[in-house]
């Protein structure tokens, strides 16, 4: 028996995977999403890829890599600059590689948002977001920013709008939520790395997660080995991260958008291994 439900008439089925640490991250990503997008009938998967590349941004390798593993959109976070020519390949790939959109805008590299269209011609906009609590860097407002965006896509034409929501405070997140419901098909919450068990379709008809999760190693502390984890808790020496051993599990969620409406008429927890 197939272990999710038969996509609901009508729907766009989407599959989102929360960030890819490290190697185990990309691992599972290649070993499973191919599979997963055909046996769940997915039309779009969107990757978080913002720790593909040694648990810390992503770099043209890494990026490719999980694109050819299945991927339409990889989104990002506040590592999205941290790997060298980062900025040249996110120049050049911002139709499915996009960074937070809310950055300063006259000296931001990349896109905040891109295009997707599916073979029978569904417009998705794929939009990428930061939350400013406890986040570092120069951040501007994210809700202004979505209303700006969402303002600009409208005239557009119908289309359905899926946005990652990095950030740190839970609170940030649902705010975003009741912000945007019945404005955007699905938001989903990254960063943490701990999948929340809140997916659920909001009042409006947005699909929304606190947190997709991670996909990565779950043997470590949020992807990162262990010891060194404790190290940098533990004494103020200098301790560099590395990524945790062990086979990576895929975390994040899988929902069907109705094409007509553009909300959310299915959403469930995904975690693959
Ligand atoms: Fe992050
Ligand atoms: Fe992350």
């Amino acid at each position: 028996m197939a272990k999710y439900p038969k996509k609901q008439s009508g729907s766009l089925r989407v599959i989102f995977l929360g960030d890819v640490v490290g190697r185990p991250g990309r691992e599972v990503v290649t070993r499973r999403l191919r599979e997963l997008k055909a046996s769940s009938s997915a039309d779009l998967a969107i990757v978080n890829g913002e720790n593909a590349a040694g648990g810390a941004g992503i770099d043209a390798g890494t990026a490719l890599e999980i694109k050819s593993a299945g991927a339409d959109v990889v989104t990002l976070g506040d590592h999205a600059f941290q790997r060298k020519g980062v900025v040249d390949f996110l120049q050049k790939n911002s139709d499915w590689c996009i960074r937070p959109y809310n950055l300063p805008e006259a000296t931001t590299p990349g896109k905040g948002h891109c295009v997707w269209r599916s073979k029978d011609g569904v417009i998705v906009h794929i939009m990428n977001f930061m939350g400013r609590v406890f986040m570092g860097g120069s951040i501007d407002c994210p809700f202004r920013g979505i209303d700006k965006l969402l303002g600009e896509i409208s005239s557009d034409g119908p289309a359905l709008t899926i946005c990652d929501m990095h950030a740190e405070a839970t609170s940030e997140k649902w705010a975003m939520g009741r912000h945007t419901d019945g404005r955007l098909s699905l938001l989903v919450g990254t960063h943490t790395h701990v999948q929340t068990s809140d997916a659920q379709i909001l009042p409006g008809g947005t699909g929304f997660i606190t947190d997709l999760g991670m996909t990565g190693s779950q043997t470590g502390v949020i992807g990162m080995d262990s010891s060194v984890a404790l190290r940098r808790f533990l004494s103020p020496t200098p301790a560099p991260y590395q990524i945790a051993e062990g086979e990576g599990i895929a975390h994040g969620i899988i929902a069907d958008l109705d094409r007509e409406s553009g909300k959310t008429v299915w959403i469930e927890l995904l975690r693959e291994e």
